[in-house]
């Protein structure tokens, strides 16, 4: 395989991975196609663009007059391209229906009149819902999203598992835990908390902050999406995860301790709606096919967190675009607004 199309590319997971194309294997190319979203940004692929080893294509995955040449042209597509916000979900639902559902369905319909193009879908362990304390995902577990996003997710998971058993298109989907690294939208919890701990602003964590999330290094999901994309099997799921289950406010101390904030910058504020308790997936599959994450929770929370410390300009021209400061504004400020006194 050395033609790939990297749906996606120019967002966070995705430009990591193209890096990681980059530096693994010489003999390929690679094609990014990506719309431009707010949270696509060219700049992070400074250093990996030449135009020749590395391309660049913007549009829409939902527009099958871009998508059906570029996959015919491709040996492989790895879709990393989605609305990913959870916050921006309960704001606007319908462009995560568009883009998650309608958009992996156009690039599935691609492949298969391509005559059956291999595809990696990127997906999350959002889809199987609140998971209880004790118990854990499998890849078997019937879905149970409880956000739109999560929503959208699954019906495109649920789309890769229709054209594989109705068309054969040999497609296998990756669902992982929350990653954090390099070149992540400062609207995500780590970069959020990071920046504005740089900044001196208030940390908003929502609700009691002992909401438990998993944390993977994002060169580490790259690596299991690399394995999943030369030895998973079409048709398959795998779960992604580290077990580095934490509390949401225990990362955030963790940030401040790396950065030197202080902990009197945390601000407890109202809840995110239908805010999911806890994800823990079983990865079992993943890793019998040879993965193995390289982070510990420290490294991966504290390395982040210093990442952004040493790269101010690239968050700074983000967070000083008008839509990152008008969304910031509808998501946080009614938040943090003081309290009324009692009438
Ligand atoms: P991101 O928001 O940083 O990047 C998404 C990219 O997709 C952007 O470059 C954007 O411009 C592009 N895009 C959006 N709509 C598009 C469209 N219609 N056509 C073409 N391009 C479009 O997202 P991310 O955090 O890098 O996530 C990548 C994938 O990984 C997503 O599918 C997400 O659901 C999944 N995922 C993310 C995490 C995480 O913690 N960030 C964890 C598990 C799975
Ligand atoms: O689990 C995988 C998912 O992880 C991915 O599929 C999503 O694309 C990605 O955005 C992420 O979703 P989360 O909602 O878990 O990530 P987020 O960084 O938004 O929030 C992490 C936790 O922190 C969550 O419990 C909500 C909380 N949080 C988040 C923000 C932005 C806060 O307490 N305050 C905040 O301001």
């Amino acid at each position: 395989m050395k033609k790939l199309l990297i749906t996606g590319g120019a967002g966070f997971i995705g430009s990591n991975f193209v890096r990681h194309v980059v530096q693994k294997s010489p003999d390929y190319q690679v094609t990014v196609l990506d719309k431009l979203t707010y949270a696509g940004n060219l700049t992070n692929l400074d250093g990996v663009l030449d135009g020749a080893r590395v391309r660049f294509v913007q549009g829409d995955i939902c527009d099958p007059a871009i998508v059906d040449p570029l996959v015919r042209e491709h040996d492989a597509v790895v879709n990393f391209a989605a609305e990913t916000h959870v916050d921006r979900s309960l704001l606007n639902p319908g462009a995560f229906v568009q883009t998650d559902v309608f958009g992996t369905y156009v690039l599935l319909e691609a492949c298969r009149r391509a005559g059956g193009t291999r595809m990696v879908q990127v997906s999350t362990d959002e889809v199987y819902g609140d998971v209880p304390p004790g118990t854990q995902s499998l890849e078997t577990d019937r879905l149970n999203p409880r956000s739109p996003y999560s929503a959208s997710k699954g019906g495109g998971d649920l789309q890769c598992l229709g054209f594989f058993h109705t068309y054969q298109v040999p497609v296998s989907i990756t669902r992982a835990a929350n990653t954090v690294g390099p070149f992540q939208y400062p609207e995500k919890l780590v970069p959020l908390m990071s920046t504005n701990a740089i900044l001196g602003l208030p940390l908003p964590v929502y609700g009691d902050g002992q909401q438990v999330r998993d944390w993977l290094h994002a060169s580490d999901h790259c690596a299991a999406i690399d394995l999943v994309l030369h030895r998973g099997t079409p048709g398959e799921v795998y779960n992604v995860g580290v077990g580095y289950e934490r509390p949401n406010v225990e990362v955030v101390e963790l940030i401040l301790t790396e950065l030197g904030a202080p902990r009197s910058l945390i601000r407890h504020v109202a809840d995110r709606q239908g805010h999911d308790r806890r994800y823990s997936l079983d990865c079992q599959k993943v890793r019998a096919l040879g993965w193995s994450p390289t982070y510990t929770f420290e490294r991966c929370i504290r390395e982040t967190a210093r990442w952004y410390a040493e790269h101010r300009p690239w968050w700074e021209a983000i967070r000083a675009r008008v839509d990152f400061q008008s969304y910031y504004r509808q998501n946080y400020e009614h938040r943090l607004q003081p309290a009324a006194p009692p009438a």
